[in-house]
């Protein structure tokens, strides 16, 4: 698919809260004319903000955007997607493609309601889709041909990276570790800023070095492609702050909280997402 066809698609969208913002922006801003996204969402002050700012069409109800599109996102709370599916269904062509990115809802449940032979994609992505640094992990359903898996990839990269996954059980763990995983990182964060107080750097500081240091120590990993002890190791001096930082950290059990804490996440996913979930 050329860029040029891909900018040609027509995108409709269920719901235009924060993630459908996000890909809204992303697509606008891959190339897409506002006139080739269509979305319904019930407030109607949020979808006239959203027609202003990108120039989308907003459309009266969800089987309203429907005519002619590629693909259709299924952009709402993860408790109300059941309906919006009843209500699209009869209305749905089998050359639209559905992209769910609700948390925990299962290609079962979504073809258990759509047409026979529809093609659906799961996704996952995370909050930084917000400003296009996000992270979606896709998973085809059956139904889903070579182009539109493409698609539905060419699509979510334009809030960030993306990679496809075939086995479906691994969305829990997906969900576990970038879904939930920008709130561990908030919480490191604030952490290292309360330490850095605690030392008495004023606040600002202490926190502008904090997410700085995240952040710089996050690039280095990935375009260095060392391993992240390896790097530890290059900046703990024999006897420096470091190790005794670290000593203490290791003492207090860290890696066995994290890893911890995101099987916690992913037990939780799946009880979610199982079949007495009553999605
Ligand atoms: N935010 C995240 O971190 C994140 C990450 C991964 C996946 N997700 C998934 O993304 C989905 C959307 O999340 P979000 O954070 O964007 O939620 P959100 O901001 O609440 O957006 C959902 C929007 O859907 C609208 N809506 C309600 N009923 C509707 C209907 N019948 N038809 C069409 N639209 C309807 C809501 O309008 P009203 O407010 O007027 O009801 C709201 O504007 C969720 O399923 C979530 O699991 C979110």
């Amino acid at each position: 698919m050329t860029t040029q066809q891909f900018c040609d698609t027509i995108v409709s969208f269920a719901g235009g809260g924060n993630m459908a913002t996000a890909l809204i922006q992303g697509l606008i801003r891959s190339g897409f004319q506002g006139g080739n996204i269509r979305l319904f969402e019930p407030d109607a002050s949020r979808a006239q903000a959203l027609h202003q700012q990108f120039g989308i069409v907003t459309a009266p109800s969800n089987t309203a955007t429907l005519n002619g599109s590629r693909v259709l996102v299924l952009a709402v709370k993860p408790g109300i997607i059941g309906a919006v599916l009843r209500e699209v269904a009869p209305h749905l062509s089998r050359d639209t493609l559905v992209i769910s990115i609700a948390a925990g809802i299962t290609l079962a449940s979504l073809t258990n309601v759509l047409p026979p032979r529809q093609p659906v994609i799961r996704a996952m992505p995370n909050t930084p889709a917000l400003i296009q640094a996000g992270v979606t992990v896709l998973c085809p359903g059956d139904h889903v041909n070579e182009e539109q898996r493409l698609l539905g990839e060419t699509l979510l990269k334009t809030v960030g990276d993306v990679r496809t996954v075939s086995d479906e059980s691994v969305m829990d763990a997906v969900t576990a570790l970038s879904g939930s995983g920008p709130a561990y990182v908030y919480l490191i964060l604030e952490a290292l800023s309360d330490g850095g107080v605690a030392c008495g750097l004023p606040r600002d500081m202490a926190t502008w070095l904090a997410l700085h240091t995240v952040q710089g120590a996050a690039r280095l990993v990935q375009e260095t492609g060392q391993h992240p002890g390896v790097l530890k190791n290059q900046v703990t001096s024999p006897g420096g702050t470091t190790i005794a930082a670290l000593k203490v950290l290791e003492e207090a059990g860290m890696r066995g909280t994290l890893m911890r804490a995101v099987e916690a996440a992913w037990r939780r996913s799946r009880e979610l997402s199982g079949p007495s979930s009553g999605h």
